[in-house]
């Protein structure tokens, strides 16, 4: 029996060796912070399914992105609840509505920060699809336009870039040239290219008022059990005109963040969503996992599969850990 004369063990020894061996490095500027915003003002109330998230009304919205400005974090995702909800969703690309509002308001107040803005319908239709609802579906061109005039509006109030989560076909392309016919050609598209059907997305459900009221929404976000329609899909955006190609969830996905990654030259996003942030949080309020560790062992494992933008609620704390 020879003793091992290669021994990778050399190389974790000490801390200061494996930082110089360290192959992936958390930087603040990876990560967006997602803002839920409600009308009001002077609101901001916690999501109970998602501690330490809230609603913020759109001057409290300004706070939080200051707050975000201030980590070194470069951009946030608007998501937005109306004041109305009705068949067609007619509120998403009201000029007044609070997504828009935060909007401008953010931009004047915090120059500096990148906005991005979820686009889709379900926040805003009465039934809670993304969509218009043919029948017993949703209508997929009938919606295109109105998914084009909701993104222009965000793109009128001041929005950097645009963020597509409705999974319908053709999107991207609707919405770019609706921007471009009006003069924001610098405005650019992120796409939630494979989204799939997840029950990850419950507590956001809770957060945004957007469950379906019937059905699900299996007809158009894409089956867990496909990787290959996946590729098509971030095939599909990217020829429609996307800037950033994003896989969601990022947790269950990990191999599709790398399979994109690896097949585009696009910058990748990964979102890591409400329910990923809820399991962890429940599991650190009972004391069984220990939240630091396991927020910054995640975010590290997004970005060693590829991801060159975390879209995450953890982003505060986590660069508040990574500056120790
Ligand atoms: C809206 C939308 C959803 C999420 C982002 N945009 C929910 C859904 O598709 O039902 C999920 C985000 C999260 O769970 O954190 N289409
Ligand atoms: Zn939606």
């Amino acid at each position: 029996m020879t003793k091992p004369y290669i021994r990778p063990r050399r190389l974790r020894a000490s801390e200061p060796i494996r930082a110089l061996v360290r192959e992936t490095v958390l930087t603040p500027a990876d990560f967006v912070y997602p803002l839920f915003v409600v009308p009001g003002e002077r609101v901001r109330s916690e999501i109970p399914s998602m501690p330490g998230i809230h609603h913020l009304s759109a001057d409290m919205a300004v706070e939080e992105a200051k707050m975000a400005r201030g980590l070194g974090i470069p951009a946030v995702l608007v998501f937005g609840l109306p004041e109305y909800k009705d068949e067609q969703g007619s509120s998403a690309w009201d000029a007044n509505a609070p997504v828009q509002r935060a909007i401008a308001r953010i931009k004047d107040a915090v120059p500096g920060l990148a906005v991005i803005s979820d686009v889709c319908m379900c926040e805003y239709t009465s039934h809670g699809h993304c969509g218009l609802i043919k029948g017993d579906d949703v209508d997929n061109d009938a919606t295109l336009g109105l998914l084009a005039k909701t993104a222009l509006s965000h793109a009128v109030a001041g929005a950097d870039m645009v963020a597509p989560s409705d999974m319908m076909d053709g999107r991207v392309a609707a919405i770019r040239f609706a921007l471009d016919d009006n003069g924001y050609d610098n405005v650019s598209i992120m796409s939630y290219a494979a989204k799939y059907a997840s029950a990850y997305y419950g507590p956001f459900r809770d957060a945004a008022q957007s469950a379906p009221q019937f059905g699900d929404r299996r007809s158009y976000q894409m089956d867990p059990a496909n990787a290959r329609e996946a590729l098509k899909e971030v095939e599909l955006d990217i020829e429609e005109g996307a800037d950033i190609v994003m896989v969601k969830p990022a947790l269950a996905y990990l191999d599709l963040v790398r399979q994109v990654k690896d097949s585009f030259l696009l910058p990748v996003a990964t979102y890591n969503v409400s329910g990923e942030y809820a399991m962890v949080k429940a599991a650190a309020a009972q004391g069984w996992i220990e939240e630091k560790r396991i927020v910054l062992e995640t975010l590290t494992s997004f970005k060693r599969a590829g991801a060159d933008i975390i879209i995450t609620y953890h982003a505060p704390d986590a660069v508040r850990w990574l500056n120790g």
